[in-house]
């Protein structure tokens, strides 16, 4: 094991993806009707704001086109049904939705689209017959990429002490509104010093991170974390089996433990606002040479290639 001198880029002086920022510039659109983010309000008695009563997809545009739209629609919907919660708004009905809202936002560059639904306006009761409509939020605002020296250097996580949801409470599975466990894990990562947090299962073995996914390369293996782990099915983690698959990469399920970390050559994070971003250092151990490692680059550029193949016009 060894301890890492080169230092990788950690969350001190802003959230690593610029969120600091607000007011935020934002256009939202809240059952339909569109206003800047100033004038966007939701009843306090929304159970989303009540509870946490809710699910979400985090969505990005390359070439101002959503990316990946039919897999978070899925997903909102699988996620949903397990809260018995009802989209009354079909799909088409949510994709013209985005789409106008994404439409005013009128600064150059690509967008990041929350579509939020909440179990909508009710009394104070747990009962889902209390609240009969939804409430349907897209907040869309310029997109932040994190800072190049991410993608360039890598970044510094910590294992965080605060436990992945086991699966018989809030399921990770759920991309739901109830971002409790995550925002304690975010925390101490910030405290640490660190760009993310990895999170343990009940089980001690490695799961996901606060806000992305994990893999982790051994001998030109990539290997991630499985869903029974506990953890998020990541759009950003499908695609990337394909990238591999596209690359000859072979990319597959296994149980990782915080013990391996000091066996692997690569380690990196995947998500939506992210893409692929290698992880040089957890706490005071360093990831293979200390710099990011040739399978993370080779997946990072293929996954932009793709993305941006995926959403040029012509590709409709
Ligand atoms: N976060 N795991 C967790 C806990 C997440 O919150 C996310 C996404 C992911 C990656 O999923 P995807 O590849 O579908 O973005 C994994 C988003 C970006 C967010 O919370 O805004």
């Amino acid at each position: 094991m060894l301890l890492c001198w080169v230092r990788s880029v950690s969350a001190s002086r802003s959230t690593p993806d610029g969120t600091l920022m607000y007011p935020v510039p934002a256009t939202v659109n809240i059952d339909g009707r569109i206003t800047d983010a100033a004038d966007a309000t939701v009843s306090v008695f929304d159970h989303g704001f009540l509870f946490g009563d809710g699910v979400y997809e985090t969505i990005r545009t390359y070439n101002r086109m959503p990316f990946l739209l039919p897999p978070h629609l899925t997903r909102l919907r699988a996620s949903a049904a397990r809260l018995s919660l009802k989209i009354p708004p079909d799909d088409g009905e949510l994709a013209r939705r985005l789409s106008e809202t994404m439409a005013k936002v009128n600064v150059g560059g690509e967008v990041t689209l929350r579509m939020l639904v909440t179990r909508g306006v009710g009394p104070l009761s747990y009962d889902p017959a209390a609240c009969p409509t939804p409430t349907v939020v897209i907040i869309a605002l310029p997109h932040q990429a994190p800072p190049p020296k991410v993608h360039r250097d890598g970044v510094r996580v910590v294992v965080a002490g605060v436990l992945r949801n086991h699966p018989r409470s809030v399921d990770p599975s759920i991309k739901s509104n109830n971002l409790l466990n995550n925002v304690l894990a975010m925390q101490e990562a910030i405290r640490r010093d660190a760009y993310e947090a990895i999170l343990l299962n009940h089980r001690d073995e490695l799961t996901e991170c606060a806000q992305s996914n994990l893999f982790a390369v051994r001998e030109g293996i990539v290997m991630t974390p499985p869903l029974d782990a506990g953890l998020l099915e990541g759009v950003t983690r499908n695609f990337l089996f394909e990238m591999g698959a596209d690359l000859r990469i072979e990319v597959r399920e296994e149980a990782l433990r915080e013990a391996d970390l000091s066996s692997i050559d690569e380690l990196f994070l995947t998500s939506t606002t992210r893409e692929v971003v290698p992880i040089v250092e957890v706490g005071d151990v360093c990831i293979g040479s200390g710099r990011p490692g040739p399978v993370t680059a080779r997946l990072l550029s293929r996954f932009r290639e793709r993305a941006n193949t995926l959403t040029r016009p012509a590709a409709g």
